[in-house]
């Protein structure tokens, strides 16, 4: 195989292997009907995580994620980040891993 053909492999099978990726996730959207919303960001959960542990705990002990459900997250957090001085997206991954947890 000369070089050019091996370029145009490779870029075909990485076409090949992207449509297929982007198959699966149109697929796991399509289904989306169970009561979580969107499958997290597996990196937001972990930065969420770590946040979470680093700010939540100051002021009063770590409230477990099971304590709310998603939509008290969501109010609670928007609380919380007040009092915490905590940027938007620290609390958006502090949510996503809440919620991911719960
Ligand atoms: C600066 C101090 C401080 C930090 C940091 C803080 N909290 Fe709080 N938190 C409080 C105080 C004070 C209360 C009780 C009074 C109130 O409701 O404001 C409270 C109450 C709560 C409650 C009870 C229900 C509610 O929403 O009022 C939850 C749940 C909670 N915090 C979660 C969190 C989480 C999650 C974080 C991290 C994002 C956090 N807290 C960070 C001070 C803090």
């Amino acid at each position: 195989m000369n070089n050019l053909s091996k370029i145009t492999t490779g870029i075909a099978q990485a076409l090949a292997v992207s449509l297929l990726l982007l198959g699966t996730q149109a697929m796991a959207a399509g289904d989306g009907k169970g009561k979580k919303a969107d499958k997290p960001d597996p990196m937001q959960v972990v930065r969420g995580a770590k946040a979470w542990k680093n700010n939540c705990g100051r002021c009063h002990n770590l409230r477990s994620p099971k304590e709310l459900n998603d939509e008290e997250w969501d109010v609670s957090v928007a609380h919380m980040r007040v009092r915490a001085n905590l940027l938007g997206f620290e609390a958006e991954d502090i949510k996503a891993f809440l919620k991911a947890s719960n």
